[in-house]
């Protein structure tokens, strides 16, 4: 399946001077088009990312970028302008453009990423000047596609682009916590054009089908369900939950007068075999 791969299958490379990182997807590039994991349409970088015990990762400061990321495993510090606060497991991170950070892993075990990089689309404005952490465990549970478990991370609604209120982030997309019990199956819906979605398997596993396509979602693999339509299905085929960190993106033009249209595009399909 082209839209699926697991992050140890990814070449290594360095981002924010010490992270080990790799990249799993990233935005498409229709000059290269063979370009392995190059398949998303809103998304500029998905990686995984870690950094080893008593490692700083260099301060950093991004211009007409935002970053999202969320700690799959262990503990440390942020420094976000100059004001330190602790990191977790579970936690979301947001830092907005010009925001200078540095990550120092004051653990004794690997500091573990999910990275999320996004350019700002042209004309929206970032109301955020500070890094903003929210841990899933914060947010009530909700429903999702009849069977899933959610946690909202960093949310609005994904059919919206706004600046949201609440995270004070250029907001276009949902980014969540899945929980599934053993032994169910979510509804099966399609994606068109429009939208990236992408689903990383933090622990358990089951079976996706997407399109007319399936794979054991293991620990460690992504997998982007748009463009596929007919849609895509996670299944729990276990006897122990699985759970899955998620993030959808819609494609938006930013109008003269400031409101958002989400755009509907019509680029050539990326999620065949
Ligand atoms: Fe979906």
């Amino acid at each position: 399946m082209k839209c699926a791969r697991h992050w140890l299958d990814c070449p290594s490379s360095l981002t924010h001077g010490n992270m080990i990182q790799r990249v799993i997807f990233t935005r498409e590039d229709p000059k290269n088009p063979h370009n392995e994991g190059a398949i998303m349409r809103v998304i500029d970088s998905f990686a995984r990312a870690y950094l080893e015990p008593g490692v700083s990762s260099v301060p950093h400061v991004n211009e007409g970028i935002q970053e999202t990321f969320f700690v799959i495993d262990g503990s440390g510090t942020l420094v976000a302008d100059g004001h330190e606060r602790s990191i977790r497991d579970g936690d979301g991170i947001y830092v907005p453009p010009g925001v200078e950070h540095t990550f120092v892993n004051n653990g004794d075990t690997p500091l573990e990423f999910l990275i999320v990089v996004e350019l700002i689309p042209d004309g929206a404005e970032v109301e955020s000047k500070t890094a903003n952490i929210k841990n899933y465990r914060e947010s009530n549970l909700g429903m999702g596609h009849w069977k899933h478990i959610v946690h909202d991370v960093f949310s609005g609604s994904p059919y919206e682009l706004i600046h949201d209120k609440k995270n004070r982030m250029v907001q276009r997309h949902a980014i969540l916590v899945v929980l599934m019990d053993p032994m169910q199956t979510s509804d099966s819906h399609g994606h068109i054009t429009d939208k990236d979605e992408i689903w990383y398997m933090l622990k358990g596993e089951g079976v996706h089908v997407v399109g007319d396509e399936m794979v054991i979602h293991k620990p460690g693999m992504a997998i982007q369900v748009a463009p596929c339509d007919p849609g895509h299905s996670l299944i729990n085929h276990t006897e122990e939950p699985l759970m899955a960190f998620y993030i959808a993106a819609a494609v938006y033009r930013v109008e003269d007068d400031g409101s958002y249209t989400r755009v509907l595009e019509t680029l050539p399909e990326v999620c065949d075999s």
